[in-house]
């Protein structure tokens, strides 16, 4: 059975306090579920990193940041470097999320940049990609997609292909105004995204887990989640309660297993 992958981004949400527990309870109720089918990661706020790493099994829960910087220091007031990162021992960093992109008008090239600055640091780097409504309207999902791939890992080597993750992020998508798109629409553009990676790095390339995010809840996770080239969710909202996230996984993973086995 192929490992299916877990991941919430909480945004700029949760105090330390918050997060703490969130984590400690999300450990707890997940606790149970076998990790070698399943991985589970979380990325809180920058001020919760530090106290988060000290309390979280690793083994239950893997560890992120939202962005970081792609200088190992200099003149970037307000940014946070991968060595400082380094510095807390996280698991992963995403790249490129659209509030990233679309608020904090973030390019391509320099998505590419913290993505080789994150496999240089030893991270796992999580890029995020997704079309807009207007890309969409005008038919071009599949060109978007197709260059934010290229360019966001533009240099990097097939011997790092096991430290990449992309998580499909379509932007009407994303949150509380986001339309979730059907399961159809996210596993037609999951295979371009696969066909772009095997076009990039060979056979080796299908094997990067390509993760759907934007407004996954439980209504939609199984239908999502039974998708050939889908290999995870990736949640916000949804996940933000650890009691929720917990039943989305289980009720995800069972439709999976469903499935396998029929
Ligand atoms: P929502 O699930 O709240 O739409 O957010 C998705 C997201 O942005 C995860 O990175």
């Amino acid at each position: 059975m192929k490992k299916i992958y877990f991941g919430t981004n909480l945004k700029m949400y949760k105090t330390i306090r918050m997060t703490l527990e969130y984590l400690h309870y999300l450990e707890e109720l997940t606790r149970d579920i076998g990790r070698e089918g399943m991985e589970l990661f979380v990325i809180p706020s920058y001020t919760s990193l530090e106290r988060a790493v000290e309390n979280t099994d690793r083994r239950l829960v893997r560890l992120g940041a939202q962005n970081m910087n792609w200088e190992d220091e200099g003149q970037f007031t307000g940014d946070i470097s991968p060595v400082m990162l380094k510095e807390l021992g996280l698991d992963l960093v995403m790249i490129g999320h659209s509030e990233r992109r679309h608020v904090f008008r973030e390019t391509d090239a320099e998505e590419n940049q913290k993505v080789k600055a994150a496999l240089r640091h030893g991270f796992t780097a999580l890029l995020c990609i997704g079309e807009t409504a207007k890309d969409k309207a005008y038919g071009v999902s599949a060109e978007v997609l197709r260059t934010q791939i290229k360019i966001g890992f533009s240099g990097v080597g097939r011997e790092e292909i096991h430290r990449l993750r992309v998580a499909y992020e379509p932007v009407w998508s994303i949150g509380v105004h986001g339309i979730p798109a059907t399961a159809e629409y996210a596993e037609k553009m999951h295979r371009e995204i696969k066909k772009v990676l095997g076009e990039l790095f060979g056979r080796d390339g299908l094997e990067i887990p390509v993760l759907y995010g934007g407004s996954v809840n439980l209504g939609n996770a199984c239908q999502l989640i039974v998708q050939e080239s889908i290999d995870g969710l990736y949640v916000g909202r949804a996940a933000w309660e650890a009691s929720a996230f917990d039943r989305l996984i289980r009720e995800s993973m069972e439709a999976y297993g469903n499935q396998t086995t029929e």
